[in-house]
């Protein structure tokens, strides 16, 4: 039986969405008095102004019929209760159950895993490795990304560890920790799901090397496992008491709650980790309690889609205006385009719409000086969000952190209004979308909500198109190619070009 039973329902919403009438934002604020307090949604300490974008009422009961349509109340149930809704690798989605949402058994698991992970952290506190000052994280993608972004955003000034996350195979990357680390003062958390990622083993063992090399007694003591794949971790010689597990259905995009999260936790104290996920926990209630006009991370979705598939928009810019949040647009352009950058819908047919935006994006103000040229003036669509904390956290003369916020306010203004001149190359055309997101203060239980907000909304717009935003069998063919060429390099079976690019370097 087709898993997209309602086509003709959905094709109908789509259609529906698609004859909405196109009003400017200047018209949508003129005829709507209300329109902001409409479109701002305050919940999990993080106000959201989706006001600045074309939706209007007439968008959101035509949206509202496309939810209706794709059966969301159902496929976002079957998330929370821990439904197999990643149907080509038939598991579960349960990154929830960090965060205490899900089925029992699953939340339960979850807990004995953090405890883990704490008896760990406390462990290193005490004592047990000696003196540790450092931590080499070796993973890659998501078991790197998240990890990075909490350590940059949160524990600058504050970090209890000093916290290195290597990911590319480039050696250079390790290099430059080991020549800040002192070896006999180091942990390393070797951080993959599957614990076969190439890169991830490799630099493994050069950073095993590394340590040797200093004359460090038990390199392989000091080794950690962050791994939904214990039984490979063991085989690697990895003590139990060193090997956090996390679960097969935590998909990697999602994992920083899990023992992928481990060193922001070291870092951070347990409590500070505790608060990211109930950060978390918080955006989880709202996404399911809310109701959809009331709701951030659908509303969101929702302006996606009228972004992506009636304007055509192909992007869209994620500029935080605060430098600790400088690695977000990392994090998310694998969160929203390993999720939803797919080409067929869940019962395999091409998807009648756009997939994933490219995400960007960078911090201002810097960006402003680079790149908002083109937001302003260009010929290109991009809806952009600006993020930011009203509370500044430098000791700097205050006016630092109001021009930051005064900046950000008026580049949202700018590219709404727009300005005539005579002069076409002085004019701006406005009606250029964004949305800001506020909060008081950049703190773990923000940034739990803030990923937990893009997290949702990126099922959101899976649901909308009716994809399976939980596996990514894009990135297996290149990597096949890779081992197919490092193995034999000789091999007849490549392209000219590829061929000649072997001969030229890998001889
Ligand atoms: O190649 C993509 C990917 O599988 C990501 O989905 C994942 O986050 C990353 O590689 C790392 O995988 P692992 O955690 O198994 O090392």
């Amino acid at each position: 039986m087709a898993r997209i039973a309602n086509k003709a329902a959905i094709d109908a919403a789509w259609k529906q969405v698609s004859a909405c009438s196109e009003k400017t934002l200047k018209q949508l604020f003129e005829e709507d008095s209300n329109r902001l307090s409409g479109l701002v949604v305050e919940t999990a300490k993080l106000r959201f102004d989706f006001s600045k974008n074309h939706l209007d009422s007439q968008k959101l009961t035509a949206f509202k019929k496309l939810l209706e349509a794709c059966d969301f109340d159902t496929r976002r149930k079957a998330l929370f209760a821990g439904e197999k809704i990643n149907i080509t690798e038939d598991r579960a989605v349960e990154h929830m159950a960090e965060r205490g949402q899900g089925a029992p058994a699953s939340v339960a698991r979850a807990k004995e895993y953090h405890a883990r992970m704490r008896t760990l952290i406390e462990a290193i506190d005490a004592g047990a490795f000696g003196e540790v000052k450092h931590l080499l994280h070796i993973g890659i993608g998501g078991s790197a990304l998240g990890p990075k972004l909490l350590i940059d955003a949160l524990t600058r000034e504050s970090g209890r560890y000093d916290v290195a996350v290597v990911s590319n195979v480039d050696g250079q990357a390790l290099e430059e920790v080991f020549k800040k680390f002192n070896p006999h003062k180091t942990l390393i958390a070797v951080a993959s799901k599957t614990f076969t990622t190439a890169e991830t083993m490799l630099n493994a063992e050069s950073a095993m090397e590394w340590m040797k090399k200093h004359g460090v007694e038990d390199p392989q003591g000091r080794m950690i496992a962050l791994t939904a794949n214990p039984a490979k971790a063991s085989e690697m010689g990895i003590d139990d008491t060193r090997i956090l597990p996390f679960a097969e259905s935590i998909g990697g995009r999602y994992s920083l709650w899990s023992s992928i999260g481990f060193p922001a936790a070291l870092a951070l104290g347990w409590e500070g980790f505790q608060q990211l996920l109930e950060g978390g926990a918080a955006m989880d209630r709202h996404f399911l309690e809310a109701a959809p006009e009331k709701n951030a991370p659908i509303l969101a979705a929702f302006a996606d889609q009228y972004y992506s598939a009636v304007r055509g928009a192909q992007t869209h810019g994620i500029f935080a205006y605060d430098e600790r949040l400088q690695l977000l647009p990392f994090y998310l352009q694998q969160l929203e385009m390993e999720s939803n950058g797919k080409r067929v819908d869940l019962d395999g047919n091409l998807i009648d719409h756009p997939s994933a935006f490219i995400t960007w994006g960078g911090v201002g103000t810097d960006a402003q000086h680079a790149v908002f040229q083109l937001l302003h003036q260009g010929t290109r669509l991009v809806p952009i969000e600006f993020i930011a904390a009203i509370k500044a956290d430098d000791t700097l003369n205050p006016v630092h952190h109001k021009t930051l916020l005064t900046n950000a306010f008026a580049q949202g203004a700018a590219l709404m209004s727009g300005r005539d001149n005579k002069d076409p190359a002085r004019s701006y055309p406005g009606d250029r979308p964004s949305t800001t997101i506020l909060m008081e203060e950049l703190r773990p239980a923000q940034l739990g909500a803030l990923i937990a907000f893009y997290e949702h909304r990126t099922f959101t717009n899976g649901v909308l198109l009716g994809i399976n935003s939980f596996d990514q069998f894009g990135v297996e063919l290149g990597k096949e190619m890779a081992h197919a060429i490092a193995d034999h390099p000789e091999n007849s079976d490549f392209d000219p070009s590829t061929k000649a690019l072997i001969a030229a370097a890998l001889k």
